[in-house]
């Protein structure tokens, strides 16, 4: 069997929650690659909307797996949030969600590192989530990091006092405010309740998964445009969000990945500082984040609105080896009389249709427009009632992009979908 991995191509919040929960039924095992709490997986159903950001999307169907990988860095505060917010909806997660012993922790004063930093950063901030991403990677790749397996060792407070106390001599540099003593308790608390779950060697379990036949599909967080290496860095997250953190964040070699399904907006957002070509800083911006209620998921901040982007797209595509797309927020388009996409760049007089290695020219791009539709598509699932230009905004992405739109999410809802197959 294959792993097939679905993740985001722009710079986070497609959808991914959505689509998940909505395709689990066609699998028997979700397993979440990297990142961590900076993630918010919107998830409705029975109208009633739940928020993910360490729990795979597909715990919500009691009779599938759910795996944590060894590529996520964990808060255990933020993650007994998530499972007592489950526990308030009757749900018991113990049975079906393991975590891999090498997934990292996130510490207090790994919070605590990256508010100091972000302040110290002024103007130039990343506009991190502020959850601790940054430094709890830096410490893994740095090997100082503590791990999810560590909790069980008698060595593991000892381990604990050694980085907290490496980081409290940084934090002090920064000359940053801290009260470290509430937020301590309450992470020894969140420890000592993480014990009650399944610690698993990942990597073993998901390839004997595989041999046994089980269907997997591997859940990404943030969007390929916020990958550490091919992101428009240093406006990043802290992990590989592309396919290849799939195989790192999980233990499966590359030629077990499958399908790769990527997931992109109708148009695009984009939360925090960095590039963001096609932004829409007047009116039309404003629309789209009305219309699209487009508000973090994690930390509530408003996103900046744009049209969609082709060359971020084409690259990203590239970069997973995308073998099929998902569109979503399609409703959100509705009633524009003409729609703009990106197609290529103009950077200091010279059209390009590639990424810039540089963030700082300012790049203008360079629009192809398109007639918009006008009518309300939320209540559509079947693909021959959807208006013939938003099939011709479809046509003309997969003829560009060289990639099928097999499925377009036409709103919130887990059913909200419509087949393109
Ligand atoms: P994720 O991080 O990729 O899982 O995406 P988020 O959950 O952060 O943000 C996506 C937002 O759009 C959530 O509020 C979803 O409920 C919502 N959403 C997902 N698909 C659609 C859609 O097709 N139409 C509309 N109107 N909303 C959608
Ligand atoms: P999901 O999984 C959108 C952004 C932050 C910031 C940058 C670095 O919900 O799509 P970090 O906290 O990782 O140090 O922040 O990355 N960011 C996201 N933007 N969706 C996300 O996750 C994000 N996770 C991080 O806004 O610009
Ligand atoms: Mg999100």
């Amino acid at each position: 069997m294959k792993v097939d991995v679905l993740l985001g191509l722009q710079w986070g919040d497609e959808g991914k929650g959505k689509l998940v929960d909505a395709l689990t039924r066609d699998y028997d095992v979700i397993a979440r690659f990297q990142g961590g709490p900076n993630a918010g997986h919107t998830l409705e159903f029975n109208n009633q909307k739940h928020v993910l950001h360490t729990i795979p999307s597909g715990i919500f169907h009691s009779d599938k797996l759910n795996l944590i990988g060894n590529g996520l860095v964990i808060d255990p505060v933020v993650f007994k949030k998530e499972v007592d917010r489950l526990a308030g909806f009757g749900m018991d997660i113990r049975h079906n969600l393991f975590i891999s012993k090498k997934s990292h922790l996130i510490l207090p004063t790994h919070r605590l590192l990256d508010a100091a930093s972000e302040t110290s950063k002024g103007i130039g901030k990343i506009g991190s989530t502020l959850k601790g991403i940054g430094p709890t990677y830096t410490d893994k790749t740095g090997r100082e990091g503590l791990r999810i397996g560590d909790i069980l060792e008698s060595s593991f407070v000892a381990k604990y006092q050694y980085l907290r106390d490496l980081h409290l001599s940084k934090i002090r540099q920064f000359n940053y405010p801290f009260d470290l003593q509430p937020l301590e308790d309450e992470w020894m608390e969140s420890i000592e309740f993480l014990r009650s779950f399944r610690f698993v060697n990942g990597e073993y379990l998901v390839n004997e998964w595989l041999e046994s036949g089980k269907r997997i599909l591997a859940e990404g967080a943030q969007g390929s445009m916020l990958d550490i290496d091919f992101g428009s860095y240093p406006f990043v997250t802290s992990s590989n969000t592309t396919c290849a953190g799939a195989c790192t964040g999980l233990g499966i070699a590359p030629g077990r990945v499958g399908d790769v399904i990527g997931i992109f907006k109708a148009y695009c957002t984009r939360v925090g500082s960095g590039p963001f070509p096609t932004e829409l800083l007047e009116e039309t911006g404003e629309l789209l984040r009305t219309t699209g209620r487009e508000y973090g998921s994690t930390t509530g901040r408003p996103r900046r609105c744009g049209w969609l982007d082709m060359v971020a797209l084409k690259y990203t595509v590239m970069l997973n080896g995308v073998t099929s797309l998902i569109m979503t927020k399609a409703d959100v388009l509705s009633g524009f009389d003409t729609l703009r996409v990106a197609t290529a760049y103009k950077i200091n007089g010279i059209i390009t249709t590639e990424i810039p290695f540089d963030t700082e020219s300012p790049v203008e791009p360079i629009y192809t427009e398109l007639p918009g539709w006008k009518e309300d598509i939320s209540k559509i699932r079947d693909k021959e009632t959807l208006p013939e230009n938003l099939k011709g905004y479809i046509r003309f992405i997969e003829n560009h992009l060289g990639v099928p739109v097999t499925m377009v999410s036409v709103g919130p809802d887990r059913e909200a979908t419509v087949n393109m197959g």
